[in-house]
Protein backbone atom coordinates (compact mmCIF):
# COMPACT_ATOMS: atom_id res chain seq x y z
CA UNK A 1 0.00 0.00 0.00
CA UNK A 2 1.07 3.34 -0.77
CA UNK A 3 2.46 5.77 2.23
CA UNK A 4 -0.21 8.56 1.63
CA UNK A 5 0.80 10.06 5.01
CA UNK A 6 1.86 13.64 5.38
CA UNK A 7 5.44 14.21 5.32
CA UNK A 8 6.27 15.33 8.96
CA UNK A 9 6.49 19.43 8.50
CA UNK A 10 9.83 20.79 9.18
CA UNK A 11 10.27 22.77 12.16
CA UNK A 12 11.11 26.90 11.35
CA UNK A 13 12.33 28.82 13.78
CA UNK A 14 11.19 32.43 14.28
CA UNK A 15 11.71 34.48 17.00
CA UNK A 16 12.67 38.24 17.01
CA UNK A 17 13.53 41.19 19.86
CA UNK A 18 12.55 44.78 19.63
CA UNK A 19 15.65 46.59 19.70
CA UNK A 20 15.55 48.65 23.01
CA UNK A 21 19.22 48.86 24.17
CA UNK A 22 21.93 46.37 25.43
CA UNK A 23 20.87 42.95 26.57
CA UNK A 24 21.09 41.79 29.77
CA UNK A 25 21.77 38.20 31.58
CA UNK A 26 17.32 37.83 31.99
CA UNK A 27 17.25 38.14 28.14
CA UNK A 28 20.21 35.08 28.28
CA UNK A 29 18.03 33.02 30.65
CA UNK A 30 14.65 33.64 29.52
CA UNK A 31 15.55 33.54 25.43
CA UNK A 32 18.82 33.78 23.91
CA UNK A 33 19.69 30.18 25.51
CA UNK A 34 16.73 28.43 24.00
CA UNK A 35 17.54 30.27 20.95
CA UNK A 36 21.14 28.84 20.60
CA UNK A 37 19.87 24.82 21.54
CA UNK A 38 17.32 25.40 18.61
CA UNK A 39 20.24 27.01 16.23
CA UNK A 40 21.84 23.55 16.75
CA UNK A 41 19.07 21.58 15.58
CA UNK A 42 16.55 23.60 12.84
CA UNK A 43 16.34 26.25 10.56
CA UNK A 44 16.08 29.75 12.47
CA UNK A 45 15.51 32.74 11.81
CA UNK A 46 16.26 35.82 14.22
CA UNK A 47 14.80 39.63 13.78
CA UNK A 48 15.68 42.70 15.07
CA UNK A 49 12.28 44.17 14.88
CA UNK A 50 12.99 47.82 14.43
CA UNK A 51 9.39 48.76 12.93
CA UNK A 52 8.12 47.16 16.15
CA UNK A 53 10.77 49.53 18.30
CA UNK A 54 8.92 52.10 16.25
CA UNK A 55 5.50 51.40 16.96
CA UNK A 56 6.23 53.11 20.43
CA UNK A 57 9.35 55.66 19.76
CA UNK A 58 7.64 57.28 16.60
CA UNK A 59 8.47 60.65 18.42
CA UNK A 60 12.43 60.16 18.44
CA UNK A 61 13.27 57.13 16.75
CA UNK A 62 16.96 58.62 17.25
CA UNK A 63 18.23 55.85 19.55
CA UNK A 64 16.96 52.67 17.40
CA UNK A 65 19.76 52.47 15.17
CA UNK A 66 22.63 52.18 17.66
CA UNK A 67 19.80 49.41 19.40
CA UNK A 68 20.00 47.24 16.67
CA UNK A 69 23.84 47.47 16.81
CA UNK A 70 23.82 46.52 20.18
CA UNK A 71 21.29 43.88 20.28
CA UNK A 72 23.06 42.13 17.25
CA UNK A 73 26.20 42.40 18.28
CA UNK A 74 25.05 40.74 22.53
CA UNK A 75 23.30 38.21 19.73
CA UNK A 76 26.53 37.47 18.35
CA UNK A 77 28.20 37.46 21.29
CA UNK A 78 26.53 34.74 22.64
CA UNK A 79 26.75 32.55 20.04
CA UNK A 80 23.92 33.15 17.51
CA UNK A 81 25.87 32.33 14.82
CA UNK A 82 24.57 34.27 11.23
CA UNK A 83 25.87 31.12 9.03
CA UNK A 84 23.93 29.12 10.69
CA UNK A 85 20.70 31.18 11.53
CA UNK A 86 19.10 33.71 9.11
CA UNK A 87 19.72 37.07 11.30
CA UNK A 88 18.31 39.71 9.80
CA UNK A 89 16.96 43.39 11.00
CA UNK A 90 13.27 43.56 10.18
CA UNK A 91 13.31 46.81 8.28
CA UNK A 92 15.54 45.09 5.39
CA UNK A 93 12.90 43.01 4.60
CA UNK A 94 10.21 45.19 2.64
CA UNK A 95 7.98 42.47 1.90
CA UNK A 96 6.89 42.90 5.24
CA UNK A 97 5.25 45.95 4.77
CA UNK A 98 3.61 44.60 2.02
CA UNK A 99 2.21 41.25 3.80
CA UNK A 100 1.60 43.92 6.40
CA UNK A 101 -1.09 45.71 3.79
CA UNK A 102 -2.76 42.58 2.58
CA UNK A 103 -3.55 41.15 6.32
CA UNK A 104 -4.37 44.56 7.34
CA UNK A 105 -7.25 44.13 5.13
CA UNK A 106 -8.71 41.35 6.77
CA UNK A 107 -7.77 42.13 10.28
CA UNK A 108 -10.96 42.80 11.98
CA UNK A 109 -10.40 45.70 14.37
CA UNK A 110 -12.42 44.64 17.47
CA UNK A 111 -10.20 41.71 17.64
CA UNK A 112 -7.06 43.84 17.40
CA UNK A 113 -8.48 45.91 20.12
CA UNK A 114 -9.15 43.02 22.22
CA UNK A 115 -5.51 41.53 22.58
CA UNK A 116 -4.40 42.08 26.35
CA UNK A 117 -1.35 43.44 25.72
CA UNK A 118 -2.67 46.50 23.70
CA UNK A 119 -4.73 48.30 26.98
CA UNK A 120 -1.70 47.11 29.12
CA UNK A 121 1.46 49.05 27.04
CA UNK A 122 -0.81 51.64 26.65
CA UNK A 123 -1.33 52.10 30.06
CA UNK A 124 2.20 51.32 31.27
CA UNK A 125 3.61 53.54 28.44
CA UNK A 126 1.19 56.77 29.39
CA UNK A 127 3.99 59.61 28.90
CA UNK A 128 3.31 58.97 24.98
CA UNK A 129 -0.03 58.94 22.55
CA UNK A 130 -0.08 55.27 21.49
CA UNK A 131 -3.58 55.80 19.89
CA UNK A 132 -1.97 54.98 16.59
CA UNK A 133 -2.71 52.94 13.58
CA UNK A 134 0.62 51.27 13.52
CA UNK A 135 0.59 50.41 17.78
CA UNK A 136 -2.90 48.78 17.67
CA UNK A 137 -1.27 46.57 14.64
CA UNK A 138 1.78 45.40 16.42
CA UNK A 139 0.41 41.95 16.83
CA UNK A 140 -0.43 41.82 13.33
CA UNK A 141 3.42 43.10 12.44
CA UNK A 142 4.36 40.22 14.42
CA UNK A 143 2.15 37.83 12.66
CA UNK A 144 3.93 39.25 9.08
CA UNK A 145 7.16 38.78 10.89
CA UNK A 146 6.55 34.96 11.50
CA UNK A 147 4.62 34.00 8.64
CA UNK A 148 6.71 35.76 5.83
CA UNK A 149 9.47 33.88 6.14
CA UNK A 150 7.40 30.34 6.87
CA UNK A 151 7.91 30.27 10.32
CA UNK A 152 5.70 27.65 12.30
CA UNK A 153 7.90 27.31 15.81
CA UNK A 154 7.93 30.80 17.99
CA UNK A 155 10.24 30.68 20.99
CA UNK A 156 8.47 33.40 22.83
CA UNK A 157 8.00 33.70 26.59
CA UNK A 158 4.43 34.05 28.20
CA UNK A 159 3.77 37.03 27.73
CA UNK A 160 4.17 36.84 23.71
CA UNK A 161 1.38 33.80 24.05
CA UNK A 162 -1.74 35.93 22.91
CA UNK A 163 0.27 37.36 19.65
CA UNK A 164 1.00 33.89 18.45
CA UNK A 165 -2.81 33.32 19.06
CA UNK A 166 -3.76 36.09 17.24
CA UNK A 167 -1.30 34.59 14.27
CA UNK A 168 -3.04 31.91 14.29
CA UNK A 169 -6.39 33.37 13.97
CA UNK A 170 -5.09 35.74 11.18
CA UNK A 171 -3.56 32.62 9.45
CA UNK A 172 -7.08 30.57 9.47
CA UNK A 173 -8.70 34.22 7.98
CA UNK A 174 -6.10 34.11 5.28
CA UNK A 175 -6.64 31.10 4.12
CA UNK A 176 -10.32 30.91 4.48
CA UNK A 177 -10.45 33.63 1.90
CA UNK A 178 -7.48 32.74 -0.66
CA UNK A 179 -6.60 29.31 0.14
CA UNK A 180 -4.32 27.60 2.07
CA UNK A 181 -0.71 29.31 2.07
CA UNK A 182 0.26 29.72 5.41
CA UNK A 183 0.66 27.10 8.23
CA UNK A 184 -0.61 27.95 11.41
CA UNK A 185 2.59 29.21 13.81
CA UNK A 186 2.88 27.63 17.47
CA UNK A 187 4.68 29.08 20.10
CA UNK A 188 7.51 27.22 22.07
CA UNK A 189 7.26 28.52 25.38
CA UNK A 190 10.87 30.18 26.67
CA UNK A 191 11.31 29.08 30.28
CA UNK A 192 10.53 31.93 32.49
CA UNK A 193 13.52 33.40 33.72
CA UNK A 194 14.16 32.54 37.17
CA UNK A 195 16.98 35.23 37.72
CA UNK A 196 16.05 38.44 39.83
CA UNK A 197 17.34 41.84 39.48
CA UNK A 198 20.18 42.99 41.69
CA UNK A 199 17.38 44.32 43.69
CA UNK A 200 15.49 41.48 44.11
CA UNK A 201 12.95 42.45 41.73
CA UNK A 202 12.29 41.18 38.05
CA UNK A 203 15.41 42.03 36.00
CA UNK A 204 14.69 44.92 33.80
CA UNK A 205 16.79 47.85 31.98
CA UNK A 206 13.48 50.05 33.48
CA UNK A 207 14.68 49.24 37.08
CA UNK A 208 18.22 49.74 36.61
CA UNK A 209 19.05 46.59 38.58
CA UNK A 210 20.50 44.33 35.29
CA UNK A 211 23.95 43.48 34.63
CA UNK A 212 24.41 43.79 30.88
CA UNK A 213 25.68 40.93 28.57
CA UNK A 214 28.46 43.54 27.33
CA UNK A 215 29.62 44.70 31.09
CA UNK A 216 32.89 44.57 32.27
CA UNK A 217 34.52 42.37 34.68
CA UNK A 218 35.25 45.45 36.91
CA UNK A 219 31.25 46.35 36.18
CA UNK A 220 30.34 42.94 37.40
CA UNK A 221 32.42 43.01 40.41
CA UNK A 222 30.82 46.78 41.16
CA UNK A 223 27.22 46.15 40.80
CA UNK A 224 27.32 42.56 42.95
CA UNK A 225 29.42 43.26 45.69
CA UNK A 226 26.54 45.73 47.20
CA UNK A 227 24.03 43.72 46.60
CA UNK A 228 21.50 43.57 49.29
CA UNK A 229 21.25 40.09 50.81
CA UNK A 230 19.30 38.06 53.57
CA UNK A 231 18.25 40.41 56.22
CA UNK A 232 18.80 37.64 58.62
CA UNK A 233 22.33 37.64 58.10
CA UNK A 234 23.53 41.36 59.71
CA UNK A 235 26.88 39.92 61.19
CA UNK A 236 29.24 37.62 59.97
CA UNK A 237 27.78 35.44 62.47
CA UNK A 238 24.10 35.07 61.77
CA UNK A 239 22.65 32.64 59.72
CA UNK A 240 20.81 32.92 56.80
CA UNK A 241 18.08 31.44 54.15
CA UNK A 242 19.80 31.66 50.76
CA UNK A 243 16.01 31.40 49.03
CA UNK A 244 15.35 34.98 50.30
CA UNK A 245 18.62 36.33 48.59
CA UNK A 246 18.85 37.61 45.20
CA UNK A 247 23.11 36.65 45.28
CA UNK A 248 21.82 33.09 45.90
CA UNK A 249 18.77 33.46 42.81
CA UNK A 250 22.94 34.46 40.75
CA UNK A 251 24.34 31.17 41.67
CA UNK A 252 21.18 28.97 41.13
CA UNK A 253 21.96 29.63 37.50
CA UNK A 254 25.33 30.56 37.22
CA UNK A 255 26.95 28.40 39.82
CA UNK A 256 28.23 25.20 39.67
CA UNK A 257 25.89 21.73 41.54
CA UNK A 258 28.85 21.44 44.22
CA UNK A 259 29.08 25.46 44.60
CA UNK A 260 25.61 25.98 44.69
CA UNK A 261 25.21 23.10 47.64
CA UNK A 262 28.33 24.64 49.42
CA UNK A 263 26.71 28.50 49.37
CA UNK A 264 22.99 26.74 50.34
CA UNK A 265 25.08 25.00 53.52
CA UNK A 266 27.55 28.17 54.48
CA UNK A 267 24.46 30.36 54.63
CA UNK A 268 22.23 28.66 56.75
CA UNK A 269 25.24 27.43 59.30
CA UNK A 270 27.24 31.35 59.27
CA UNK A 271 30.00 28.67 57.60
CA UNK A 272 30.92 31.68 55.04
CA UNK A 273 30.45 35.35 54.85
CA UNK A 274 28.26 37.40 52.38
CA UNK A 275 31.24 38.66 51.16
CA UNK A 276 32.80 35.50 50.40
CA UNK A 277 29.44 33.89 48.94
CA UNK A 278 29.55 37.27 46.05
CA UNK A 279 33.24 36.73 45.30
CA UNK A 280 32.35 33.07 44.35
CA UNK A 281 29.63 34.58 42.02
CA UNK A 282 31.63 36.87 40.86
CA UNK A 283 33.99 34.93 39.22
CA UNK A 284 31.52 32.61 38.11
CA UNK A 285 29.82 35.16 36.18
CA UNK A 286 32.87 36.55 34.84
CA UNK A 287 33.72 32.99 33.55
CA UNK A 288 30.59 32.88 31.60
CA UNK A 289 31.15 36.22 30.14
CA UNK A 290 34.35 35.69 29.27
CA UNK A 291 33.99 34.70 26.03
CA UNK A 292 30.68 36.38 25.29
CA UNK A 293 33.21 39.73 25.43
CA UNK A 294 35.81 38.14 23.05
CA UNK A 295 33.32 37.10 20.53
CA UNK A 296 32.08 40.70 20.94
CA UNK A 297 35.02 42.19 20.88
CA UNK A 298 35.94 40.30 17.33
CA UNK A 299 32.58 41.58 15.90
CA UNK A 300 32.73 44.96 16.84
CA UNK A 301 35.49 45.14 14.34
CA UNK A 302 32.87 44.55 11.78
CA UNK A 303 30.62 46.92 10.21
CA UNK A 304 26.68 46.47 11.27
CA UNK A 305 25.48 46.43 7.76
CA UNK A 306 27.74 43.82 6.50
CA UNK A 307 26.90 42.08 9.94
CA UNK A 308 23.38 41.83 8.78
CA UNK A 309 23.87 42.21 4.72
CA UNK A 310 23.84 37.61 4.64
CA UNK A 311 20.87 37.04 6.38
CA UNK A 312 18.96 40.08 5.03
CA UNK A 313 19.40 38.78 1.78
CA UNK A 314 18.73 35.10 3.00
CA UNK A 315 15.21 36.79 4.63
CA UNK A 316 14.55 38.77 1.96
CA UNK A 317 14.73 35.77 -0.89
CA UNK A 318 12.43 33.45 1.55
CA UNK A 319 10.10 36.41 1.89
CA UNK A 320 9.97 36.91 -2.10
CA UNK A 321 8.97 33.32 -2.29
CA UNK A 322 6.12 33.80 0.09
CA UNK A 323 4.72 37.26 -1.67
CA UNK A 324 4.39 35.08 -4.86
CA UNK A 325 2.74 32.77 -4.05
CA UNK A 326 0.32 35.96 -1.89
CA UNK A 327 0.04 37.99 -4.85
CA UNK A 328 -1.43 34.69 -6.76
CA UNK A 329 -3.75 33.76 -4.41
CA UNK A 330 -5.22 37.14 -3.07
CA UNK A 331 -5.08 37.97 -7.27
CA UNK A 332 -3.11 41.15 -7.25
N1 LIG B 1 6.93 41.31 20.18
C1 LIG B 1 8.12 40.59 20.55
C2 LIG B 1 8.54 41.03 21.95
O1 LIG B 1 8.23 42.12 22.37
C3 LIG B 1 9.24 40.83 19.59
C4 LIG B 1 8.97 40.28 18.22
C5 LIG B 1 8.86 40.98 17.08
C6 LIG B 1 8.79 38.91 17.88
N2 LIG B 1 8.62 40.16 16.02
C7 LIG B 1 8.57 38.89 16.48
C8 LIG B 1 8.78 37.72 18.61
C9 LIG B 1 8.33 37.68 15.82
C10 LIG B 1 8.53 36.52 17.96
C11 LIG B 1 8.31 36.50 16.55
O2 LIG B 1 9.24 40.28 22.61
FE1 LIG C 1 23.10 35.64 50.28
FE2 LIG C 1 25.34 34.29 50.07
FE3 LIG C 1 25.00 36.04 52.06
FE4 LIG C 1 23.63 33.78 52.06
S1 LIG C 1 25.84 33.99 52.20
S2 LIG C 1 22.80 35.81 52.44
S3 LIG C 1 23.27 33.47 49.87
S4 LIG C 1 25.11 36.48 49.87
Amino acid sequence: MQNKAKPVKKRIVMSGMRPTGPLHLGHWEGALQSWLKLQAECDCYFSIADWHALTTEYADPSAIREHVRQVLLDWLAVGIDPEKSVVFRQSAIKEIPELFLLFAMIAPLGRLERVPTFKEQKTQLSDRDLNTFGFLGYPLLQTIDIIVVGGNTVPVGEDQVFHIELAREMVRRFNQFYGDVFEEPMELLTPQSRLPGLDGRKMSKSYGNVINLSDSAETVKKKILPMKTDVRRQRRSDPGIPQDCPVFAFHKSFSSASEIAEVDAGCRSAAIGCIDCKRILIANLNRFLEPVRERRAWFEKVNVDDLLAPGNLRARERAGRTLEVVRKQVKI
